[in-house]
């Protein structure tokens, strides 16, 4: 069977692990899969993706910084990436028609439950920022009906924002927002949604909101321990986790989206962690 074309498309783009994970999923799964890197210019996504798609492309992540415009972009959207207000997931539906979904909260979710078997029901959850990752998964963490769920951002109005956006979704999960210097109890979850470390800061935060239950989860991943884990266990933290598994997990969620085949996320976490 000749091989289907898949593609991330970002800017900058060569850093992906997306190629090298798609790969394993697709010798795994014997899915005739080929997947690339394409590094859209600035100017000119949405040009990049009728061009993949005008030559029989199948799907399509998409990194930063054209989430937001893959969203907009589409002639459809997924109820959660409707929520998200971003997509990672493009493809063309049975009418051609460019349907954009998200799959980065279900991502951080499947990780912290299936990999580290930590349940989200019940929990006082502690997220830190209030970007574009933050929105993308607080639908999914949600829906598991944490006890509650604390939005601390730099820009207070902006976690208020989400506050509003996510009302409906809360159910009987309290969901608060404040600033950085507030929270002062410890968490069971504290998960780090800020683009901080990128410029080597952390989000000023009490050394309270930990104890040695806390769970810490940085969405950002690195070879080594981040910049706000490292922090976390300097102040008494012992389960700390970044976000490779997440990567994992939302590229397992796209792949299943698109091929109707779950692949096995344990083996790839594992190979991409000796790489
Ligand atoms: P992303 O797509 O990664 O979420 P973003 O939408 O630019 O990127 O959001 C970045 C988040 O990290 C925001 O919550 C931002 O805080 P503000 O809303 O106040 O801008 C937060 N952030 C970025 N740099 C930070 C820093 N040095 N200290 C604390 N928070 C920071």
């Amino acid at each position: 069977m000749t091989n289907q074309l898949y593609a991330v498309v970002g800017n900058p783009v060569s850093h992906s692990k997306s190629p090298r994970i798609h790969s394993l999923f697709a010798s795994q799964t014997g899915e005739p899969v080929e997947y690339t890197a394409i590094q859209a210019p600035m100017e000119d996504f949405s040009g990049t993706v009728r061009h993949f798609f005008e030559r029989g492309g199948k799907g399509l992540n998409v990194t930063v910084p054209f989430k937001e415009q893959a969203w907009t972009l589409a002639d459809h959207r997924t109820p959660r990436a409707e929520k998200a207000g971003a997509a990672n997931t493009l493809y063309l539906d049975k009418d051609q028609e460019l349907v954009a979904d998200n799959t980065d909260g279900v991502g951080i979710v499947r990780d912290l439950q299936n990999n580290y078997r930590v349940s989200l029901k019940g929990l006082r959850i502690l997220v830190l920022g209030s970007g574009g990752a933050v929105r993308g998964v607080l639908g999914p963490i949600l829906a598991e009906q944490p006890a509650a769920l604390t939005i601390a951002n730099r820009t207070v109005a902006k976690a208020e924002a989400l506050v509003r956006l996510f009302a409906r979704d809360a159910g009987a999960t309290v969901l608060t927002a404040c600033g950085f210097d507030a929270p002062e109890q410890a968490f069971d979850l504290v998960i780090n949604g800020t683009s901080a470390s990128l410029q080597g800061d952390l989000p000023p935060v009490s050394a309270n909101i930990l104890n040695a239950d806390t769970v810490v989860y940085d969405m950002m991943y690195s070879l080594q321990t981040t910049t706000f884990n490292q922090w976390a266990l300097d102040h008494g933290a012992c389960h700390v986790h970044d976000g490779l598994g997440m990567l994992v997990e939302q590229a397992a969620e796209s792949f299943f989206v698109w091929r109707g085949v779950r692949p096995e996320t344990k083996p790839v976490i594992e190979e991409l962690r000796t790489d």
